[in-house]
């Protein structure tokens, strides 16, 4: 074990024993006569948490389901827990009791994006913004997108083959993702402030996931001045964007055109905005990169679906090189795969929530408080839902699965406003890459790493070529 893990063990044990201490105090105050679910809570104040850090988190996760049921409770992070496996319990907390189960984010991470982000709220508020971010993503916004998408990916490809080196698959599609959220929130933007965008950004990014200590020089601090001076920069875009009286409709345009009728024509702050830029293209960039990066490893590992997709692609490819709207809603191979893809990576293995009031399901009680955690990969990995889940076939989606059994775009009020944006850039990218283009995996190491979200070991190292188009 080396220095940063004892550390970080210490850590998790101090923050453990002092939500522990904390917790204890409301013990035999609920309101509902009902009894926990089954479950170990592991040991005093650290519960699970070293085992889940321990081993393969979905391995955890499985053990648990295959002995307590499609719930159960355990203690880990400092937080006591209900984790949720089943289409009906997933169903009951994210979609018709939703109001019972509020979002929760470590509060490091909220400052990070910014408090005013739509994920951290509900309510009016997360109504209104939901609205304004669906806006801007529904199908109608996106079909306007298509043709600069292209060109982005066009270039994307092309920089890829030039030079013929090996590169970071993983890290490549996150330039790939950042663009695309940039294009979605600003429309074109200048090349300088995109610069200083992606600069500060990254900073950003690789605070997100260091330990939050404000001591200089750590990531975790140099993020949160980077977060500043992205607030800066997003203050001058804007003002410019007013001067110019260029205001479009994407998200930025969508943001400063509000005004709240019920509250006399109020207006959203200038913080209100930079958070939920800044919250959007947290939520679109790695999300939409590690199912990129895993749907071209499951391609390269099947050659005759890779065959398939070409097929499918090349019999709509022109020399003018952009597909159509039309075209892009009708490529029913390439859309089973994507689908496939989110299913296997499930990127997005759960998410969290927490019990504003006791709540009673199926007769057990989910005290207040508690943490609660629809596990959307368990779900996707179950082969009571998917037979054989853990081959990739993309025919399984000829029948759509069972309600709530597919949920990579989680479900209910707080479901993916971008899931059709991110649909649209896998589409655009595989028919680019598979009519023009070829990529070899470099290295036989197969894999996954946590980054946080789950990858092919080492961003799946790969080499990629043009092809002449016949
Ligand atoms: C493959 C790519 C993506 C996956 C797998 C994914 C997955 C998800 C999931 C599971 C949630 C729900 C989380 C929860 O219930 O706690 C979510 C929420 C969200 N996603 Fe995505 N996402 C992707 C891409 C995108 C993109 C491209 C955007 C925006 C351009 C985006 C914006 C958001 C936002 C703003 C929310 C919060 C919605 C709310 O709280 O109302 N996502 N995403």
């Amino acid at each position: 074990m080396d220095k940063a893990q004892v550390f970080l063990y210490v850590i998790i044990f101090l923050f453990s024993l002092f939500s522990y201490m904390f917790l204890s105090k409301r013990k035999g105050e609920s309101s509902i006569r009902a009894k926990l679910p089954p479950g170990s809570m592991g040991w005093p104040y650290i519960g699970e948490t070293l085992q889940l850090y321990s081993r393969d988190p979905n391995i955890f996760f499985a053990n648990k389901q295959r002995r307590y049921g499609e719930i159960f409770k355990t203690h880990m992070l400092g937080c006591p827990c209900v984790m949720l496996a089943s289409p009906e319990a997933v169903r009951f907390v994210l979609v018709t009791q939703a109001h019972l189960f509020k979002p929760t984010y470590p509060m490091s991470k909220e400052n990070l994006i910014g408090k005013s982000a739509l994920f951290f709220h509900q309510g009016d508020y997360h109504i209104h913004l939901r609205k304004l971010v669906q806006g801007s993503l529904s199908l109608e916004a996106l079909r306007h997108q298509v043709d600069d998408i292209q060109d982005i990916a066009i270039s994307t490809l092309d920089s890829w083959a030039s030079g013929g080196h090996v590169i970071n698959t993983f890290h490549e599609m996150k330039k790939f993702s950042f663009e695309i959220g940039i294009l979605t929130i600003f429309g074109h933007l200048e090349a300088y402030y995109k610069e200083e965008m992606k600069k500060n950004y990254t900073i950003v990014d690789k605070g997100y996931n260091s330990f939050p200590t404000e001591l200089p020089g750590t990531p975790y601090k140099k993020a949160l001045r980077a977060r500043r001076r992205l607030s800066k920069i997003l203050n001058e875009i804007i003002c410019e964007k007013k001067e110019k009286n260029s205001l479009k409709k994407n998200l930025l345009g969508f943001f400063l055109n509000y005004k709240d009728d019920e509250k006399g024509g109020e207006v959203l702050t200038e913080d209100q905005i930079a958070d939920n830029i800044i919250g959007i293209l947290f939520a679109a960039q790695d999300t939409t990169a590690s199912v990129m990066t895993w749907m071209l490893k499951y391609l390269h590992d099947d050659q005759k679906l890779l065959e398939a997709v070409k097929a499918e692609q090349k019999a709509i490819y022109t020399n003018n090189c952009h597909l159509t709207w039309a075209q892009i809603r009708n490529m029913p191979i390439t859309y089973k795969v994507i689908l496939e893809s989110l299913r296997m990576a499930s990127v997005i293995s759960f998410t969290f929530r927490e019990a504003v009031a006791d709540v009673e399901y199926k007769g057990y009680l989910i005290p207040k408080g508690w943490k609660v955690m629809p596990l959307f990969r368990n779900m996707h990995h179950n082969q009571e839902f998917f037979i054989e889940p853990q081959e990739f076939n993309p025919s399984r989606f000829e029948d759509p699965p069972k309600p709530y059994t597919f949920m990579p775009f989680g479900s209910g009020v707080h479901s993916c406003p971008g899931n059709e944006l991110a649909k649209l850039e896998m589409v655009i990218m595989i028919h680019h890459l598979v009519t023009k283009f070829r990529w070899e995996v470099v290295g036989s190491q197969s894999g996954i790493q946590y980054s946080p979200f789950p990858v092919p070991l080492h961003g799946l190292p790969a080499r990629f070529f043009e092809e002449p188009t016949s």
